[in-house]
């Protein structure tokens, strides 16, 4: 019987990564702010239609094996903003969407840049009204799949599949001040802040919005240079906040394979990349679901997942 599930399981996990548009890494979304080019930049520094998020894209590229970049191919113009920002949105929640289809359990990122963050917001959060999109949020179970999982699972109860592990936004126009996902220094509200983030709440635990005083943009400040600043401020903490957030969730199945599989003999067969070394096993939530089941516990978590998918 046992046997039998792992089989169907393997199956189901091997049919889900064959198409070769999924990565085994993280796949990012990324949107490029208003007037930053479309064309890749010559000199190396960020991919096509991707601008300066798609630096930090890269950087965590470098990080994190198996990556890859989709850059959101929009206008990115202020000269039909409202236009140029919906249809970006659209965009990019169709990439998202459709990766997630494509690619059952992959993880994503997404990331933007000025208007390009507000296409994050707009995707993760929904449409901010008004003038502006009113497309409806990223469904919660492509964010982070937790349910299905529990159909099969009930010791599983902790084990959520994150999907969409990281948002980074920074110059977000839809910004709204002193929130829990906030970062930086600004303490008022953008020039088109949102009214309702009611679903960008759910998300604090995987998104992060970075905006400074004085930006003019998502502070409705008046100094210039601040809304270009945020990659020479952070792009390191930025990046950081990523490779972080996936080492933890990667982690875990480190983590659990070691702890179910221990009473054997090695725990070696696991081919997760990133164990944090920085993650004790008793920080993890979920230890107790792999030591509850005598099967490898994560990747059953993760097959029986898969099957459900297809
Ligand atoms: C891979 O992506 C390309 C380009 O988007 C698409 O045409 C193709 O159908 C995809 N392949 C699979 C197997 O999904
Ligand atoms: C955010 O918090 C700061 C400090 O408490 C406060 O001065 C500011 O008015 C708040 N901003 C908004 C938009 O509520
Ligand atoms: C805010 O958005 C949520 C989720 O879409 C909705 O349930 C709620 O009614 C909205 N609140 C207001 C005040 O419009
Ligand atoms: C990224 O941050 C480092 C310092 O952490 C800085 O030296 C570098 O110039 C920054 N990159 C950009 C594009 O600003
Ligand atoms: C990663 O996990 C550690 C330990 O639980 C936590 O303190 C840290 O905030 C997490 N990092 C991110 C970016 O979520």
């Amino acid at each position: 019987m046992r046997g039998t599930l792992l089989a169907i399981g393997f199956l189901a996990v091997a049919t889900a990564t064959k198409n070769p548009n999924c990565t085994d890494g993280l796949y990012m979304i990324v949107a490029r702010g208003t007037g930053e080019p479309a064309a890749a930049s010559k000199d190396g520094l960020y991919p096509e239609n991707s601008g300066s998020p798609g630096y930090l894209a890269q950087l965590i590229a470098a990080q994190i094996k198996d990556s890859s970049i989709m850059g959101v191919e929009y206008a990115a113009t202020l000269n039909d903003y409202v236009q140029s920002e919906n249809d970006g949105a659209n965009v990019m929640l169709q990439l998202a969407n459709e990766y997630h289809s494509s690619c059952p359990g992959s993880k994503m990122a997404l990331l933007g840049y000025s208007q390009g963050a507000q296409l994050v917001s707009d995707v993760l959060c929904g449409g901010a009204g008004g003038d502006f999109n009113h497309n409806a949020p990223l469904s919660p179970d492509v964010v982070k799949n937790s349910g299905q999982c529990l159909l099969f699972f009930r010791e599983s109860a902790q084990a959520d599949l994150d999907l969409v592990i990281a948002a980074v936004l920074f110059g977000d126009p839809t910004h709204i001040a002193n929130t829990t996902y906030d970062r930086g220094t600004s303490v008022h509200n953008g020039i088109f802040s949102r009214t309702n983030n009611t679903v960008c709440k759910k998300y604090t635990d995987r998104m992060t919005s970075w905006c400074d005083k004085g930006d003019r943009f998502c502070d409705a400040g008046h100094v210039d240079a601040v809304h270009g600043l945020y990659l020479q401020r952070y792009n390191s903490t930025m990046v950081q906040y990523v490779v972080e957030r996936w080492q933890n969730l990667t982690a875990f199945s480190a983590t659990a394979t070691v702890t179910s599989t221990s009473s054997r003999s090695s725990g070696g067969s696991t081919s997760t990349k990133t164990a944090s070394p920085t993650n004790s096993e008793s920080s993890r939530p979920s230890t107790g679901i792999a030591s509850g089941l005598t099967l490898p516990g994560w990747p059953l978590v993760l097959l029986s997942c898969g099957i459900f998918f297809i």
